[in-house]
This record gives structure tokens, sequence and C-alpha cells, in this order.
């Protein structure tokens, strides 16, 4: 049992304090949501579920040279992070059309882009979580130049990192949201969390576009087992030695 105060509570995670400031425990939760909480349900062991999956592709970008929060599990659903400031800003990185992307645009779905597209968005509930442009982000002051150039260099090489890992996993990654933090000494470290609940996976090789799907869109889209996509993607995850 936790008897630390807690100082956050978001649609998936608990943040509370511990005796160290510089030093957050996340608590994933089984709470889904999806379409800016307009739509809620449970998904049974999704906690513990994207607390692993999330800790494994934390050590894997570590270990190839981007700083993130992470730094251990005390249990299958809590994380150890370090204390950041979240940057109010969604980055997404996009390897094939999918979502608002075909939405907003008319790509049809699936289709393979010619390079990596990076993407910010606000993140603002009230908003509704608008795209920015890279002068609306910098008018808003959300971030400096600097800042906003290591942000897009460090998703593409996240997105690198990441599409090399989930090759050897047999997924495809479609897509990905991630969020950064600055910490006391101003440097940038990768935080939030990375699973099924922010990224698009498709099974490779699989041809139904319904069968395919690993992710949170089983849940958007109500498509049915969501706790078997999410355990798949799990086993598949630890499966890889690298
Ligand atoms: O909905 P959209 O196509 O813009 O989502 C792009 C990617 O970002 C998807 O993988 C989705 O799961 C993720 N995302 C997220 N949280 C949001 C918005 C998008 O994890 N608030």
């Amino acid at each position: 049992m936790n008897c630390h105060p807690q100082i956050y509570e978001g649609k998936a995670k608990i943040l509370y304090a511990t005796d160290d400031p510089d030093i957050l425990l996340a608590y994933f939760k089984d709470d889904a949501t999806a379409f800016n909480a307009q739509k809620r349900g449970t998904i049974v062991g999704k906690g513990e579920i994207n607390c692993q999956i999330a800790a494994h592709l934390f050590r894997e970008i570590e270990a190839k040279g981007i700083a993130t929060h992470f730094i251990d599990c005390p249990s299958a659903h809590e994380m150890r992070v370090k204390s950041v400031r979240i940057l109010p800003i969604e980055v997404v990185v996009r390897n094939i059309a999918a979502g608002s992307l075909c939405q907003q645009t008319g790509i049809s779905l699936g289709t393979i882009l010619p390079q990596p597209l990076v993407e910010f968005y606000y993140k603002d509930d009230a908003l509704g979580d608008p795209l920015l442009t890279r002068d609306r982000l910098l008018l808003m002051e959300l971030a400096t130049p600097e800042q906003l150039e290591s942000l897009h260099s460090k998703a593409l090489q996240v997105n690198t990192i990441l599409q090399e890992f989930f090759q050897l996993c047999g997924i495809t990654l479609v897509d990905f949201k991630i969020e950064f933090g600055v910490d006391n000494h101003n440097q940038i470290l990768l935080a939030d969390e990375i699973s099924p609940d922010s990224c698009r996976l498709w099974l490779t090789g699989e041809p139904d576009p319904n069968l395919r799907v690993l992710d949170k869109d089983r849940f958007r889209r109500d498509l049915g087992n969501i706790e078997d996509a999410y355990q798949q993607v799990l086993a598949r995850v630890l499966g890889v030695r690298t």
C-alpha cells in the first residue's frame, strides 16, 4: 500500500510522491479512455501489461542513448520515474497513415508514408488536443526553438529504435504518441509511457484489417479481444532478446 501523497491522476496513471523529491511513483491503472475521455471502460490487466511493456521499451531506448524518466519497477504495475516538468506537447510520429491523419487529409488507411511524419499537438483536454504548427507552438511559448528542434530529432530517433525493435517482435509500428519532460538540470527526458494505449501496432503479415490490430483501436472501435491483443504485445516484447 502506497501512503505517499497523490500528486496527479491522469486517465491511465496516478503519480505519487516518494521520500526522494526527485523521484515519483507511477501507478498504471486498468482504466481506458478514448476520444478525449468521451468513451470510458476498463481493460482487465491493462495496468500491469502497459507498465511492463513501457518499462521494456524505456530500457531499450535508454540503451540506445536517449535519456528517459524511467528508473525501475518496484511491482508489476508500478514504475519509479524521475520527476520532470512535462511539456504540454504530444509528439506524434507516423510511419503508416491511420487515425486522424486519414480523417483530416483523406490519405487512405495503410498508406506507407515516404518518410516518418512528426506532428505536435497541444496537450489540453478542454481544447481537444489540437494539432499545432511550429509557429503556433513558438507563439504560445510551449517550448523554445532549441527544445522544439530537440523534440523533433529525439522523436525520430525513438521512432527508429521502436521500429527496429517491434520488427523483431513481428509487429509493425504504424504510429505513436510520446511526451517529454524537463528535469532540474534543464535536460529533456522522454517521459509518460509507450504502450498499446499510445501506439498503433499491427501484427505483421496479417491481411485482415481488424485482426491485425493489437492496440487501443480495439477499444476505440469496439473490435473485442482487447486483453488478448495487449497480452500478445507483452509476450512478443518480452520474447525478444536484443
Ligand atoms: O488519433 P491519432 O491518429 O492522431 O493518433 C496518433 C497516435 O497517437 C496513435 O497511436 C494514438 O494512439 C496516439 N495518441 C495518444 N494519445 C492522444 C492522441 C493520440 O496516445 N491523446
